[in-house]
């Protein structure tokens, strides 16, 4: 790869993102080229990209602690650690695929896994205080790659009165703010999110909320089915086979989180564990078939999407 020189700005600067989000599926490593200029008219390039997987067991104690499964600051501590080599090896491993030396690359921008978010404050020892927790060692990731590591993004935004989430919004800003048209970037994870861009917005004319489950539900149902031979459902494969169940769907529409106004931030605590042993529950008693329940957790997304703007 060449790097591209702007002799009168300096040049421009190889970045890796490190990304695994509430479904923990992956580690997603970018490579970004980020031009020289002021903040904010940066234009981006991504270069490469690849999701390397997460060792078994790392991603089966990650899930069981974003559950809120009983832990001990023993396993949180160690487990921190881990996940920052795992880390650390997925940016050098990208590096190698995408033949680009460690040495060149500036910066890494860690986002960490979430085991634990509360976005909006209630009391705790006396003062107001809502907490997000991302594991992944930073200075594990700087010391094992030789390269300046940059972490703790969604502390960061909740200490200075943010929900600690969803982040994308300003950087869906840079990339698709458009002079002449208002736009909409929805991204569907575990947990799926809708960034609005009004035409020619300022960034503080954009607003951003989790609109609900995105995969998680209808994930966790894959996973109970298949024994955990399967993570998800590839290519909607089971929800193809199956049938909507109406009174199902309308029970898990009747879901207040569906009526709160944004912005408002889920997580696994909603639609984790618990939220598919309701379904495994429902489903038990209506004799239903585990390809309706599949339909119906993946239209739930859809439907609950349509169910924030008419409500
Ligand atoms: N081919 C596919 N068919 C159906 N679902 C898929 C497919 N590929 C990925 N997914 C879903 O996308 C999820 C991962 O998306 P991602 O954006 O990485 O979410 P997160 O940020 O929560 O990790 C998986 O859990 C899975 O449910
Ligand atoms: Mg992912």
């Amino acid at each position: 790869m060449k790097q591209r020189h702007d002799r009168a700005r300096g040049p421009a600067r190889l970045v890796l993102g490190l990304m695994s989000g509430t479904s923990a599926d992956g580690i997603d490593v970018a490579l970004v080229r980020i031009p020289p200029g002021p903040a904010g008219s940066r234009r981006a390039r991504l270069e490469n990209f690849t999701t390397l997987d997460f060792p078994r067991d790392v991603r089966a104690a990650v899930l069981r602690l974003a559950e809120g499964a009983p832990t001990t600051t023993q396993e949180l501590s160690r487990l921190n650690v881990r996940l920052g080599q795992v880390f650390a090896q997925a940016a050098l491993a990208a590096c190698r695929k995408f033949r680009v030396s460690p040495q060149r690359i500036e910066l890494i921008g860690s986002h960490g896994q979430t085991v634990y978010h509360q976005g909006i404050p209630s009391r705790f020892l006396g003062a107001r205080a809502g907490s997000t927790l991302q594991i992944g060692e930073p200075a594990v990731i700087a010391a094992e790659t030789g390269i300046t590591t940059v972490a703790d993004f969604r502390p960061a935004d909740m200490a200075v009165g943010g929900q600690g989430a969803p982040l994308v919004p300003w950087v869906d800003h840079l990339l698709y703010r458009d002079s002449r048209r208002g736009r909409a970037a929805l991204n569907i994870g575990g947990i799926a999110n809708l960034t609005v861009i009004p035409r020619a917005a300022r960034p503080g004319q954009v607003f951003a909320f989790d609109t609900g489950p995105g995969n998680m539900v209808a994930d966790g149902l894959v996973r109970y089915f298949t024994r955990g031979r399967r993570q998800y459902d590839r290519d909607a494969q089971m929800a193809r086979r199956g049938r909507l169940l109406p009174a199902l769907l309308d029970k898990l529409l009747a879901d207040p989180y569906f009526r709160l106004r944004p912005p408002k931030t889920a997580g696994r605590e909603q639609y984790g564990a618990a939220c598919v042993q309701r379904i495994l529950d429902w489903g038990r008693r209506h004799r239903a078939r585990p390809e309706d329940l599949v339909r119906t957790a993946t239209l739930l997304t859809a439907y609950c999407r349509e169910h924030v703007f008419t409500s």
